[in-house]
């Protein structure tokens, strides 16, 4: 579900003016719609319906505490990656329970916090890992329920920095060395094996990749089963990609379908971690044009909203659509949309035909995974404001920092 339409020349989040956001909080800001985030998870839920599954948020998409509530509101668990996480998910009132822990590098506090939530899975990358969390559920006289990290060797076809199942890449169990794994984890008094995992990348096009994993962790989960290892769950990651441009994304009615019939008689409940499918469409980065300048060759548009606040079209050269806030009846011009920040790698949009004058808003579309998460405070700019919308509600579900929040931990150096 689409939350941006224009009425009257006017573009409209939900049932609440852009321009409207921008007069209360001001720019740059991030704007979320409620009932995107609502209607993408009920879209997931009810894809996987005919099978037992569960849902896990990928948090770091996007960690508001509004959005991971109102996530726990609708029923979601949570694929979390730190301690940090595991906080905000509890203190947004999700439930522990429901939670699966993935990550290449756990530290031991984390694992301990994690056990001491009664979490429901660790996604284990190592035999080291799974002796560092052994060692600590027995400190602690718990058992920790875990599944391995395969790496299917897949090629997701995406952008290489986010490619996560090929066997270069720093994730998961390689093939051969999982099932002599799974056979070891008899030796640990402290561990439980419920699962099996595998997250091959983001933003993913097309079905076959997600097919060749899954095939592949059948077959393990088959050959285990012959062993005598006989898992509850299998958790298939996250992934799925998002129309940013013109891209066909995969129905998510297909890509359960694909995944049903793949798992065929199999009972073992699905979990998913999906992250950009719930949010990336749901938001909206705000900025208001500060300046209008031009050389010879190009025209620049310097917006409030630099790559410190949105870091993908600099990291991965994404594209992420620009719209004026209010349409002008007058030509377009070609612009660059730039930031502040002192890099001319801080770009926003290239080559965008746009009607603009000094202080119109625009709003950077998809910006609802991987914006403000990714944010920083570079140039010493102060992280944007988050505001969540419901139809014709506003609510800041994250106030914009000032500089004295930026200063607070940093002390002068004193010579001895
Ligand atoms: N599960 C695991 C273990 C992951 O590493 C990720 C994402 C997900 C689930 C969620 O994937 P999604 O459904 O959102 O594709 N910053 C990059 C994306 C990084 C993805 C990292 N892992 C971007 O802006 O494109």
């Amino acid at each position: 579900m689409d939350p941006l339409q224009y009425r009257q020349d006017e573009l409209y989040i939900e049932d609440v003016p852009l321009s409207a956001v921008a007069a209360r909080f001001d720019t740059p800001a991030y704007v979320y719609s409620a009932s995107s985030i609502s209607a993408a998870f009920r879209d997931f839920d009810e894809a996987f319906r005919s099978h037992d599954h569960l849902i896990c948020y990928s948090v770091k998409a996007n960690s508001n505490l509004g959005v991971l509530g109102l996530l726990a509101d609708l029923g979601s668990g949570f694929d979390i990656v730190s301690g940090g996480e595991l906080q905000r998910v509890i203190q947004a009132g999700g439930n522990p329970e429901h939670v699966v822990f993935s990550g290449v590098g756990k530290q031991a506090w984390e694992i301990q916090a994690a056990l001491n939530a009664g979490i429901a899975c660790f996604n284990v990358e190592s035999l080291s890992e799974l002796q560092l969390i052994d060692r600590i559920a027995g400190k602690l006289d718990t058992i920790a329920p875990v599944s391995i990290r395969v790496n299917p060797d897949v090629d997701p076809g995406t952008h290489p920095y986010i490619a996560t199942g090929l066997k270069e890449n720093k994730f998961g169990v390689p093939a051969a060395e999982a099932i002599p794994l799974y056979m070891r984890l008899a030796e640990f008094s402290n561990l439980k094996v419920i699962g099996i995992d595998c997250h091959i990348g983001s933003q993913i096009m097309e079905l076959q990749p997600f097919i060749t994993a899954l095939d592949f962790v059948l077959a393990l989960v088959d050959d285990l089963e012959q062993r005598g290892v006989v898992l509850d769950h299998i958790d298939l990651g996250g992934g799925l990609g998002v129309r940013y441009n013109d891209e066909e994304p995969i129905e998510i009615g297909t890509y359960a379908d694909a995944i049903l019939q793949t798992l065929g008689h199999r009972k073992h409940k699905l979990v998913f971690e999906p992250g950009r499918y719930i949010v990336a469409n749901a938001g909206v980065l705000l900025t208001s044009v500060i300046t209008l300048k031009s050389n010879e060759e190009t025209r620049f548009a310097v917006v409030d909203a630099a790559m410190n606040d949105l870091i993908r079209p600099a990291l991965y050269q994404s594209w992420q659509n620009v719209a004026a806030v209010k349409l002008r009846h007058e030509d377009s011009i070609t612009w660059q949309i730039v930031g502040p920040v002192c890099e001319t790698g801080d770009f926003l949009a290239r080559n965008r035909a746009l009607a603009l004058r000094e202080g119109d808003l625009v709003a950077i579309s998809s910006a609802g995974a991987y914006g403000f998460v990714m944010s920083s405070n570079y140039n010493t700019r102060v992280r944007a404001a988050e505001i969540m919308v419901s139809g014709h509600e506003m609510q800041c579900v994250r106030e914009r920092e000032n500089l004295d929040d930026l200063l607070r931990l940093e002390h002068r150096f004193c010579l001895p």
